[in-house]
């Protein structure tokens, strides 16, 4: 039992557009025996950029299923690899995702450095101190200095970096890696019609094999290599346990080269399972009663069914099918006769889940983002929060009359997370939220296709929004009574401020002590 836990090594690739998540992804996949020969990601181009082309992939929601959790072993271990989707725009599914894992992968573009969206995703890794490894990707390009890489990593996402690998020059000038833990040199040969392809290598740098290699440069590399050694932490477990030191690799991913170093020894050092956080208790994994919590609820291949997958992170003891699991938020117990399983081949299809795995339910729209499964223990786990959005649109139906089925829609669309509703005290606005203009888009299209309504999205003069809490029942009916004119119900029935200007919220904040006004909500 602890042993399957352990084996486990459950993370997500974090990375700004175009840096490389989906070919790395696919690299991976290819090392862990799921596919023959890269290439074979679905929805590669649509998955980017232009909002059409998502919807397009969305309508194949079959795919983007599958390929949200894709479970591969490698080296004795069982990598559960969690998709964050790959379009340009924020998602609150991508933080989500980010609560269901044990660690992340980050990938940077060597040319680029660090950019905007991976900021953003660090700050939600942040937040729960969620280990990270480093993958400094294109090396086959010309990119900027190694060293200048390292501070911005240092400098703008506060960790600490310990490289573990370093580049032998870049684009046409690269020659291979040094494996600084291993004294060894990896030589760099362009993959072909990518084949998993055996690089050679060269043990020693000092060795005369290695020197000959190197050439005119061997001098002047071991002593770069020398001052990277100074100038760098040693590589600290808990450190990088802890969320504070990344250990550093350098390759190119379309190129096959420097991922096998990478992925060995990511499963050896990232972490299994750790225990989690409940209303209760701390959850082991290794406990023999399973329990877990849903981090996503997504629509299933055919929307006329509206048949929805929500998606359970196993937090300890072992699925089987037909297992009678209690849903803690209704109270109610439900036989789980069959659940979807992710192992990306095929041949392998895995019947039995564990803790780390991810594994979906059948829903009928009675689970919701946030619910904890349980063997009939009344606990749930915390920390999968909803984030204040930065965007607001008002609703406005074409027709009148489809109010209801608009409200359905909505109520529906929260639930899978997909926008967050908010309907002030005053009046009867229908007020979206979403972290990303996207999400908007995807609303308006999924309430016309799945449920008739034909709704459009106005401006309005919201900036922000905060959840509102106090211990004292009397000091928050006060401010209910003061603040109506910015206050609405969320759609769990959560007290929200709505700003009109960041200046208005600062005021507010600073008019009402006693109150405290949160930018995330605990999904509970
Ligand atoms: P993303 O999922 O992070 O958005 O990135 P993706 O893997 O789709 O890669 C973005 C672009 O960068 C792709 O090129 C991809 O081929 C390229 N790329 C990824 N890894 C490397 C690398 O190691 N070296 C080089 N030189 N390029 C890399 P594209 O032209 O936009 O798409 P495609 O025509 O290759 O599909």
């Amino acid at each position: 039992m602890s042993q399957q836990y352990q084996r486990r090594r459950t993370f997500a690739i974090i990375s700004h557009p175009d840096a490389g998540k989906t070919t790395l992804t696919e690299k991976l996949l290819l090392f862990g025996g799921a596919i023959q020969l890269a290439g074979t990601v679905k929805g590669r181009k649509s998955a980017r950029h232009a909002t059409s082309d998502w919807m397009a992939m969305e309508k194949e929601r079959g795919i983007s299923v599958t390929s949200s959790v894709m479970q591969f072993p490698f080296d004795d271990h069982i990598v559960n690899l969690l998709d964050t989707p790959g379009h340009a725009d924020f998602s609150e599914d991508t933080y989500r995702t980010l609560t269901a894992v044990d660690s992340a992968m980050m990938v940077i573009d060597c040319a680029k450095g660090v950019e905007e969206r991976t900021i953003k995703l660090m700050e939600v890794c942040r937040l729960r101190d969620t280990p990270i490894y480093t993958f400094i990707n294109k090396l086959d390009r010309e990119g900027r200095d190694p060293m200048e890489l390292m501070d911005e990593v240092e400098r703008v996402l506060g960790i600490q970096c310990t490289p573990v690998t370093w580049p032998i020059g870049m684009g046409k000038r690269l020659k291979g890696i040094y494996h600084l833990l291993e004294d060894r040199i990896y030589i760099y040969e362009e993959a072909k019609g990518g084949a998993r392809g055996v690089h050679r290598s060269i043990d020693g740098l000092a060795s005369p094999e290695a020197r000959e290699f190197l050439g005119d440069d061997a001098d002047d590399y071991a002593d770069e290599v020398e001052l990277v050694r100074e100038a760098s932490p040693a590589f600290d477990l808990d450190a990088y346990l802890s969320g504070r030191l990344t250990p550093v690799f350098f390759g190119s991913a379309i190129a096959n080269f420097g991922v096998q170093e990478l992925l060995e020894s990511f499963v050896r050092t990232a972490p299994a399972p750790r225990p989690a956080n409940t209303t209760v208790r701390e959850v082991d994994p290794g406990e023999e009663k399973l329990t877990g919590f849903v981090f996503k609820v997504q629509a299933n291949m055919d929307p006329a069914h509206r048949d929805r997958v929500a998606f359970m992170r196993i937090c300890s003891g072992q699925f089987r099918p037909g297992m009678k699991l209690r849903h803690v938020r209704i109270g109610k117990d439900v036989k789980i006769s069959k659940a979807l399983t992710f192992m990306a081949s095929e041949r392998e299809q895995a019947e039995e889940a564990w803790a780390g795995d991810i594994i979906g339910l059948h829903n009928h729209g009675t689970i919701r983002i946030g619910d904890t499964f349980t063997e009939g223990e009344e606990l749930q786990f915390t920390g999968i929060p909803n984030f204040a959005p930065e965007l607001f649109r008002r609703a406005v139906l074409a027709d009148p009359l489809r109010m209801k089925q608009l409200q359905k829609g909505l109520d529906q669309l929260c639930e899978e997370g997909a926008t967050q509703l908010f309907r002030p005290l005053r009046n009867n606005d229908l007020i979206l939220g979403a972290v990303g203009q996207l999400q908007f888009d995807v609303v308006a299209e999924r309430l016309r296709t799945e449920y008739g309504v034909d709704c459009k999205f106005e401006a309005i003069n919201v900036a922000t929004a905060r959840w509102t809490y106090s211990e004292d029942e009397r000091e928050l009916e006060r401010f209910r009574r003061r603040a109506e004119d910015n206050l609405a119900i969320d759609h769990s029935g959560a007290l929200v401020y709505i700003a009109p200007t960041r200046v208005n919220l600062d005021l507010a904040m600073e008019r009402n002590p006693e109150i405290e006004f949160r930018a995330t909500r605990d999904h509970l």
